[in-house]
């Protein structure tokens, strides 16, 4: 079956020369067995009829927002839950614009508020407007928001300029989407995701942490939403924007993130351990400032929780992936872990060097699980993530076949 059997896409057409592509992307996923419903804004009008798109998706366009007869065929806001995916194709600089300011001032504007599902938009405009800094930062906004885009495309324009501004050819479009849909390798599972440091209390004012960002547990809670998982991310402090569709709790301590943790790990198929969680904790936390009295301060520390071990030696535990963070002997630090904890699988990585790590953008992991081990080269944190996610949901597939054969597990 195709990747676009019965999605059911909510397609945007906003005014554009390119706007009669749309009508042969209608055609092209109607055949692929998507259910398209047009919401077309009041100028795209002037560039296509409603009878051409609506005699082609086989539904009544909607255009109105304020209208009893539209309203009764399908509301604004039944149209935003219909939707599996909301295509704005083209998609004008003026609809990019109402769209990162978030208007709701006509039909389309109003749904892309309203729904929860990604919205994707196909830029089409002359090469002047695209590079306009109003569009440029309009769109760096909902890049921000993970609005996703396809193109556009450079070459010959319509006003007889040359540049980047064309819409993407629908083939194209169709390509991109069935990526899409394709990446949904967990779909239906609970991820649960510890991610950054966590600050354990010395005095009201000071604390014990460490360097992480949260940048990879952030990175691979995206992913494992994009591959079609419920993610629940269980974060020590970090400044960090929540990606879409990603349940988050806040906590500060170790001790916290453990509780947080056991609350759901039962609901979970599946455990990532990014978070930097502290080993040792001020055995007292003093209830006022330590006074600079003494030459010397000496803090006893004691031992932490080790979440990971917990979850990964309970009773029913789910997929378990751990992270090794270390400065050296990396493969050998990571098997051991692996081993000593019962783990499903271990990311390693290097810290403390220059690039890759903690506060860095860009990452490098090497993957090991029992019998086996993948290197993953320096790349994006978002890169990686995504290649991570891709080969825990290959494991998890293999360990829930093996769990239910279990000829092929002992052999
Ligand atoms: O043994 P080590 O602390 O180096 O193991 C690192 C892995 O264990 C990481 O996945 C980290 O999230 C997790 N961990 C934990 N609880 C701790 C310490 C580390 O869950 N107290």
């Amino acid at each position: 079956m195709n990747k676009l059997t019965n999605k059911n896409i909510v397609l945007g057409v906003c005014g554009s020369i390119a706007a009669y592509k749309s009508a042969d992307l209608i055609r092209r996923l109607t055949e692929l067995g998507a259910n398209i419903r047009v919401v077309m804004t009041q100028s795209a009008n002037e560039f296509i009829t409603p009878l051409t798109l609506q005699t082609l998706s086989q539904n009544p366009v909607h255009q109105h927002l304020l209208d009893c007869d539209s309203e009764s065929n399908m509301s604004h806001i039944e149209l935003a839950r219909w939707a599996d995916i909301i295509l704005i194709a083209p998609c004008s600089a003026n609809f990019i614009a109402k769209l990162a300011h978030g208007a709701a001032d006509d039909l389309l504007s109003t749904v892309c508020l309203a729904t929860r599902s990604p919205i994707i938009i196909v830029p089409a405009m002359n090469n002047a407007m695209w590079e306009n800094p109003a569009t440029q930062e309009n769109i760096h906004t909902l890049e921000k928001r993970e609005v996703i885009r396809f193109g556009p495309a450079a070459g010959n324009q319509a006003c007889g300029e040359t540049g980047l501004g064309r819409m993407q050819e629908p083939v194209q479009i169709i390509n991109n989407l069935n990526e899409m849909f394709q990446a949904k390798l967990l779909h239906g599972q609970h991820i649960l995701i510890t991610a950054g440091p966590t600050q354990e209390d010395i005095d009201p004012v000071r604390y014990i942490s460490n360097r992480s960002s949260g940048k990879m547990g952030f990175a691979i809670a995206k992913a494992a939403v994009e591959a079609g998982s419920k993610v629940t991310l269980i974060c020590g402090p970090v400044q960090r924007s929540t990606p879409r569709h990603v349940d988050r709790i806040d906590v500060r301590t170790a001790e916290q993130m453990n509780t947080a943790v056991s609350n759901f790990v039962t609901q979970a198929d599946i455990f990532i351990s990014t978070a930097a969680v502290a080993d040792y904790r001020p055995q007292v936390t003093q209830s006022e400032k330590i006074k600079k009295t003494s030459e010397d301060l000496k803090l006893e520390l004691v031992r932490n929780p080790d979440i990971l071990l917990n979850v990964a030696n309970a009773a029913n535990p789910p997929f378990t992936v751990g992270f090794a963070a270390e400065t050296n002997n990396v493969k050998e630090n990571a098997l051991t872990k692996l081993k000593l904890k019962s783990l499903d699988m271990i990311a390693a990585n290097q810290v403390g060097n220059e690039k890759g790590g903690f506060d860095s953008d860009e990452n490098a992991l090497a993957v090991f699980w029992p019998g086996g081990e993948i290197l993953l080269p320096m790349a994006t944190k978002e890169k990686i993530a995504r290649e991570l996610i891709a080969i825990v949901a290959e494991r998890f597939q293999v360990s829930r076949f093996s769990e239910t054969n279990p000829i092929i597990k002992n052999r």
